[in-house]
């Protein structure tokens, strides 16, 4: 399956969630990386036909989402960013519902049920109320709702929003597992959700692709652009104001800062590149992006 989004744009009145995006994403487990309102949730929603393009259009192989939304949606499986299952409705009871909804043949939705019971690791939850679910397991079970019916495409919109770290891990793990031999497209703003699991991946900010290509790719951007440094407390103000300083830590001595520069400053040393700070440089040309609360620099005092 080839799955092309092609001069994607979508606007909502004067907004422009995205601006004529183009990317192509062939098997695996592709990542989708940007901070908050970058147009994640809009690309994902287009892509799972949920939303209509304002111009552009996404292929898969030849089904195109303004023209097929029905077959397409045979094909896919979609966690919603906003997914909510019905708090008091037992697990079984709720797949169920999405298999009818994803017109599964009746006959087959038992063990389609039972099959993502057990990928997910729920077959003991079976009849539990959703509502006491913990907060890995309602991720677990939307992963279950999402794979229902075997689909080829898988399309997660932030699923790890909401899990602690340990959750995140094992989350992310099943995702690598049950992902083999399907396309899964994972939209995130947290790197590490990235780094272990996927192959390629876009970056994208403002609703424009700042990067598409290997995770290397991304890592080689951070070569020879950031630095360490540490500043007599005094000069931190007016060196955060000139620089895009990454993190900030307070020792004895002053101020140790990473920052980003095209060359190095007297006394800085070159800090190892990173995905992470790939990343960062990346949003960090788009200007607004840089200063977006998401990307505060960690100040840690
Ligand atoms: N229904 C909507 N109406 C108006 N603006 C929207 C709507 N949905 C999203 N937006 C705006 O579009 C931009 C992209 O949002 P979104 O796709 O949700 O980004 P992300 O998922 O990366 O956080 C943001 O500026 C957001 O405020
Ligand atoms: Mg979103």
């Amino acid at each position: 399956m080839r799955i092309e989004v092609k001069n994607l744009t979508k606007k909502y009145g004067k907004v422009v969630a995205l601006d004529n995006v183009s990317l192509v994403i062939e098997h695996g487990m592709y990542g989708l990386l940007g901070p908050n309102g970058a147009g994640k949730t809009t690309l994902m929603r287009i892509m799972a036909t949920t939303l209509q393009p304002t111009e552009g259009t996404v292929l898969y192989d030849d089904y195109d989402v303004t023209r097929h939304q029905y077959e397409i949606r045979k094909i896919i499986g979609y966690l919603p960013q906003d997914f909510r299952a019905f708090e008091g409705v037992r697990v079984r009871d709720f797949l169920e519902y999405v298999a009818i909804l994803k017109q599964l043949p009746p006959r087959s939705i038992k063990n389609a049920i039972a099959d993502v019971l057990d990928m997910t690791n729920l077959s003991d939850r079976a009849k539990t109320k959703i509502h006491e679910l913990s907060g890995g397991m309602k991720q677990r079970l939307g992963i279950a709702q999402a794979f229902l019916g075997d689909p080829e495409v898988i399309i997660v919109d932030e699923p790890t929003a909401g899990l602690d770290p340990e959750e995140r891990t094992r989350f992310r793990n099943l995702l690598a597992e049950i992902s083999m031999g399907k396309t899964v497209i994972l939209s995130t703003h947290i790197v590490s959700d990235i780094e272990d699991s996927c192959y390629r991946l876009s970056v994208l900010d403002h609703g424009k692709i700042l990067y598409s290509g290997g995770l290397q790719g991304l890592i080689d951007v951070s070569a020879g652009k950031v630095w360490e440094k540490t500043l007599p407390q005094a000069e931190y103000e007016r060196f955060k104001a000139r620089y895009h300083v990454l993190t900030t830590k307070v020792t004895e001595t002053g101020v140790t800062v990473r920052f980003i520069s095209d060359e190095q400053l007297p006394g800085a040393t070159a800090v190892d590149p990173s995905l992470e700070y790939g990343y960062m440089c990346k949003i960090s040309q788009t200007g607004k992006g840089a200063r977006h609360n998401a990307h505060k620099p960690a100040v840690s005092m």
